[in-house]
Order: C-alpha cells, then sequence, then structure tokens
C-alpha cells in the first residue's frame, strides 16, 4: 500500500503563497539589492568570459570594449552578442571557460539543422542549477515530501536531469519516468500517486487522451500541479488542461545555452508570467531587427547574460524568443518575462502577414467539436504559399459540428490573424502525438 501524502505534503488545492520561510534569500530581496548584486556578478562574468574565452575576447576586443567599462547594468548595451552560431563554430567545446577537467557534465541541444550545441556544467553550475529548479517548484506549489513525475526526457535534453535533480534538492521524492510508453507512464501515475508532473504541455495532453482512453477519470488522479515548459503554449492550452484534470498548469521557462529548465518561473499563486531568477540571470529585450535595447515592457527578442556560470558564461545571448519584461508580482524583487508565444523563427510569413503557431492554438482551442490536436501544413500553389490546418475532431462530435467547426477556425483565422487559410477537420487519433517537444508546422515547400 501507498500511504496517502501527509498534511505538510499537501499540494496547495488554491494556489497559496510560499510562506516566506521557504524563500530563499534572494526572493526576498528588494529591486535595489537585486541589482547591485546583478553589477557585482555581471563584471566578473565579463571578466571571467575575457580571460578564458578566445571567442569573447575576440569579440569584446573587435567591439572596443572591456570588462571593467561595464560600471553600471546599461553598461551591457555596449557588448557584442553571441548567438547560437557561436556554439556552433566552437564546437564541442571551444566556448567553456575553465578546463575540461573541471566540468563536471554535458548536455547538448539537437537543434533542427547541423551541429548540435554542446553545453557544459562545473560542480557549482550544476548545484546553482538544481537550486534554482528547486525554486521554480517551490513558485509552482511543490514543497518537501511530495512526488514529482518527471516526464521530459532523460540524457543530452537538459529537461529530465535538469528536473531530476531540482526536485531532489527541493526535497521531493522524484519519479524519473523520462518520455515516451504512455500506457505505462499513466499506470505509474496511479499507482505511485505523485501531486506533481513535470511535462511539456503536448505531451501532458497525450498522456491525458492515454487517461481516458484507460477509463480513467483525469480529474480523480492524485496530480495537483503540472509544471510545463519547453515549448510555447498558450492561456486556452492552461485552461485546457486545468478543466480536464483539476490541476494547476504553471509555466516553466529556460534554454539549455543558459542553463536549461528554470530560468524562469511562473508563481503558481499569480499565474501571471514568469519571474525570471534574476540574482543568476540578467535578462534584456531587443528589437530583433535593429539590435536596440527596448524598454521594460515592449516587446521584443530576449537576451541573457548569466551571471554565476563558471563552465559556460554566456554574454548577451541572443535566445530569438519573443517576449516583453514585466514588473515582479509575487517575487517584487525579480522581473518578469509575459509567457512566451513564439520565436522569431518559428513565424510564419503568409503572403506578407506573420502568423505564430500559438494564435492557431488560441483558436482552436476555443473552438467547439475540436480536439486540442491541430498541426499546420505549408504548402506552395503555383507562387502562392498555402497553409491547412488540420485539427482533430473530438470523438463525439456529429458530422454538421465538425463542418461548423472547420468554417469556425477559418474565420477565427481570417478574422484574428488576416490570412486565408484552409481548415480540415479529421478523425480522431489521426495526428501525430507528442512524446516530448512538438513540432506544429510541417513544412512541405520546395524552394
Ligand atoms: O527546452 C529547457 C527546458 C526543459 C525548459 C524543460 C523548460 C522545461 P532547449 O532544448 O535548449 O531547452 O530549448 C530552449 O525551448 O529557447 C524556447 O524557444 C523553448 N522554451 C523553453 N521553455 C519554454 C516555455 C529547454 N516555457 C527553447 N515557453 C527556448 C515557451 C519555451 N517556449
Amino acid at each position: 500500500m501507498i500511504s496517502e501524502p501527509t498534511p505538510t505534503a499537501a499540494a496547495p488545492r488554491r494556489g497559496e503563497p510560499l510562506p516566506a520561510q521557504l524563500l530563499d534569500e534572494a526572493e526576498r530581496m528588494t529591486r535595489e539589492e537585486v541589482r547591485d548584486l546583478q553589477l557585482r556578478r555581471l563584471r566578473a562574468t565579463l571578466r571571467h568570459a575575457y580571460d578564458n574565452v578566445e571567442l569573447y575576447r575576440k569579440k569584446f576586443d573587435g567591439a572596443g570594449v572591456r570588462p571593467e567599462d561595464c560600471r553600471t547594468l546599461e553598461d551591457l548595451a555596449r557588448f557584442p552578442f553571441t548567438t547560437k552560431a557561436d556554439l556552433r563554430d566552437t564546437y564541442p567545446f571551444g566556448m567553456f571557460a575553465v578546463p575540461m577537467a573541471d566540468v563536471r557534465r554535458v548536455h547538448a541541444s539537437s537543434g533542427t539543422t547541423g551541429r548540435p550545441t554542446v553545453v557544459g556544467y562545473t560542480e557549482r553550475d550544476l548545484s546553482n542549477w538544481a537550486d534554482l529548479v528547486a525554486r521554480s517548484i517551490r513558485a509552482a506549489g511543490g514543497r518537501p515530501g511530495h512526488k514529482v513525475h518527471v516526464s521530459y526526457g532523460y540524457g543530452l535534453f537538459t529537461g529530465g536531469l535538469g528536473a531530476h535533480y531540482g526536485a531532489e534538492r527541493a526535497g521531493c521524492t522524484v519519479i524519473p519516468a523520462s518520455g515516451g510508453m504512455t500506457a505505462r507512464q499513466v499506470q505509474i501515475i496511479q499507482d505511485f500517486r505523485p501531486e506533481i508532473i513535470m511535462v511539456t504541455p503536448s505531451y501532458m495532453l497525450t498522456l491525458l487522451d492515454e487517461f481516458e482512453r484507460q477509463g480513467v477519470d483525469p480529474r480523480s488522479t492524485s496530480l495537483r500541479v503540472g509544471i510545463f515548459g519547453a515549448e510555447p503554449w498558450t492561456e486556452e492550452m492552461r485552461r485546457e488542461i486545468e478543466d480536464r484534470m483539476d490541476i494547476h498548469a504553471v509555466d516553466i521557462y529556460g534554454l539549455s545555452e543558459v542553463m536549461g529548465p528554470g530560468v524562469a518561473q511562473e508563481c503558481v499563486e499569480t499565474k501571471d508570467g514568469l519571474h525570471v531568477w534574476e540574482d543568476h540571470f540578467y535578462p534584456e529585450v531587443v528589437d530583433p531587427l535593429t539590435d536596440e535595447v527596448m524598454a521594460d515592457g515592449d516587446s521584443g527578442e530576449l537576451v541573457f547574460t548569466t551571471l554565476t556560470k563558471e563552465a559556460l558564461p554566456v554574454v548577451r545571448y541572443r535566445t530569438r524568443d519573443l517576449t516583453r519584461l514585466l514588473p515582479g508580482t509575487a517575487r517584487p524583487g525579480f522581473r518578469r518575462i509575459e509567457k512566451i508565444t513564439g520565436r522569431c523563427d518559428d513565424m510564419i510569413i503568409l503572403r506578407g502577414v506573420n502568423v505564430f503557431p500559438s494564435q492557431i492554438e488560441e483558436i482552436v482551442l476555443r473552438t467547439p467539436g475540436v480536439a486540442p490536436h491541430f498541426q499546420i501544413r505549408l504548402t506552395r500553389r503555383g507562387r502562392m504559399d498555402h497553409m491547412t490546418v488540420l485539427v482533430e475532431a473530438r470523438p463525439d462530435a456529429a458530422p454538421a459540428q465538425r463542418e461548423a467547426a472547420a468554417l469556425a477556425v477559418a474565420r477565427g483565422v481570417k478574422d484574428g490573424v488576416g490570412v486565408s487559410v484552409e481548415v480540415t477537420v479529421v478523425d480522431p487519433e489521426t495526428l501525430e502525438r507528442s512524446v516530448g517537444k512538438l513540432r506544429r508546422v510541417k513544412d512541405l515547400r520546395e524552394d
């Protein structure tokens, strides 16, 4: 028999704020204190990068800046950006700033083309990472004694191991399920009774369908909190998951080049965007076309500088993720990023109109009669680009409702996004399911 959670391990059904004694010291700092800490750490990082990484030395010299030129946080804008291409060009370990003997672990992200990018961690980097994921889990409502089911993939991807060590650090019991073997995952959740699940939102939908297929009401499970990230997802998706599962669905953000999961986290009591853990990362938002730093509140591309990383410090790393910076709420010393709705590189330009898959997601999830499973196909007809949205019918949808849903999605896209697309409602369970990060767009255009 597996015993029920003890009262101290009860998950916050109402999304209660974290008791003050569970806040890290940095989470209690004022904005001024955070900025002071950031400047000190930033100057040390620039010095460390310049002294130990040839690429940074060349870039800083080329731009005519020296680490000591950074006297205020705003001076960082004078320093050059770093991109994924820099990591690729120095593959595999050329941007490491410590001797290889001090690198305790590497991860890699496959990317869609070319070589993977490789990232490294010293012992202290791994410890900081575990601390920050633990902090993220607490902000999401996790407490010591909770069981955490980790369905992010284990391996070179940072999701599985990042979540794993963070959950251990938070005093939780980890169930290292990794991705795949969906039927077995559902069985394990039924038997082990975790309070928390960490998984991509698209794989959560796959798991939800599997619960229903096995005749289990997803609202009856032990799960109370889902910590979802690694891919964009919308408020409509949050509502869909929360309604079907009776859990709090909160957002976790990160990227391997900067650390992995746990760079920013949504607090369960406010669910109003993700607080950036600014004691370890300095965020900027820049105009993706002019590279100018934008004021807080204005949307653009998110850029990060690490403040404590030893093995792989990154200076002004261009994430390609689009968002804006907002003042802190539940953690007033840290700024928030708005939920990330897309990347510069997922944007589809269809006959001159910018379209993000997340806009299609919002419309599909608002439409009765269709399931939250859809795929975008791009083709070329003559000289014109053409977009087809394939959407799955809900199993109980009658033919007339399917037709009405196709019209409603097409009208929603025309009115909301401003382009005409073809919408085909397909039979239930015919579209590819996610087992990790989902690729929503199939580009069948020939160049
Ligand atoms: O996806 C790290 C991660 C693992 C984050 C598990 C959260 C949970 P990469 O494989 O390097 O690292 O991919 C990073 O994924 O630049 C975003 O485009 C996207 N991404 C990550 N989290 C979110 C999120 C991990 N919460 C890239 N919302 C990032 C939207 C996200 N996009």
